[in-house]
């Protein structure tokens, strides 16, 4: 069994979107991104505190727009009008999810598709369907570095993506079946999903139930790909898998923490130097 590790790829990453930051600056151009996080929930809180940071290393400038619960989707809306706007910015992200009284569709539509570093706006994700090029969604196009790293083909292969979110689970099946997988999609509805997985040459989980994927449901030399985050009562971070007991059945799987993780972090880099590039190309 060998262990995908998302830490030291994303490291390596993230030391080439340094120098890539370092020529860019060199001819006058400092890539910028701005986040909005709203509400005070303490995991996102952390999500963009570690994206901010991630930014500073990296010589990315970032400015993080915190706030309250109670601020209404216009005063969302001006702020991100005005970082369309802003000619020192490159990527906006708004993390997400947004608080109940926030429509979230029409947040995400306002981001101008050419700064949406996070892939979600619709004009992005009908281009990444269509297999052109825009912006990829970090978690799912990590996951893709991650494969391409260990040199694990998908073309062929059966694969099982658990779990069919806009931000993890559709772009993660559809990178994979523009990769040539045959892909089958599960969530919350399917009747046996023991069936789906065990079928599966690759399984990519991101739910966020612990242990949903335990080793009867895993074939021989599969490949586990764990997007889930969960933390457990005693503070311990741990993923959809049993990692434990599912392990040794593998070929290959990625720890939690150190695995999909850091990879997410390292592609919204890169998601915002390519955004930067773009901008000036255009000057
Ligand atoms: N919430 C959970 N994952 C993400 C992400 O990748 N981007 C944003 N903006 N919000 C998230």
């Amino acid at each position: 069994m060998i262990i995908l590790d998302g830490k030291k790829l994303s490291d390596k990453i993230r030391e080439n979107v340094k120098k890539e930051v370092d020529e860019l600056q060199k001819s006058g151009t400092t890539p910028g991104l701005a986040v909005i996080l709203v509400g005070n929930d303490p995991a996102s809180a952390a999500y963009v505190n570690m994206k901010s940071r991630a930014c500073k290393e990296a010589g990315i400038y970032s400015i993080a727009h915190e706030m309250p619960d109670s601020i209404s989707q216009e005063n969302i809306l001006d702020i991100i009008h005005m970082m369309n706007k802003n000619p020192n910015i490159d990527g906006i992200l708004v993390q997400l999810p947004l608080p109940k009284h926030i429509d979230t569709t029409a947040i995400l539509e306002a981001i101008d598709p050419n700064k949406d570093v996070d892939g979600f706006h619709p004009y992005n994700v009908g281009r990444v369907v269509a297999g052109l090029d825009g912006f990829i969604p970090a978690t799912p196009y990590g996951v893709m570095e991650l494969l391409k790293e260990y040199e694990i083909d998908p073309k062929g292969k059966n694969v099982c993506v658990v779990g069919a979110s806009n931000i993890v689970g559709k772009p993660m099946a559809t990178l994979l079946l523009n990769a040539n997988a045959t892909v089958d999609i599960c969530h919350i509805y399917t009747k046996d999903l023991k069936a789906h997985t065990l079928n599966a040459d690759i399984i990519c989980v991101g739910v966020g139930v612990v242990n949903l994927i335990k080793e009867d449901m895993v074939k021989d030399g599969a490949i586990i790909i764990d997007i889930g985050i969960n933390r457990l009562e005693n503070g311990k971070l741990v993923g959809d898998v049993d990692f434990e007991n599912v392990a040794s059945k593998c070929s290959y799987i990625t720890p939690v923490p150190g695995g999909v993780g850091p990879m997410t972090i390292a592609m919204l880099l890169e998601n915002t130097i390519k955004s930067a590039k773009n901008r000036k190309q255009k000057a």
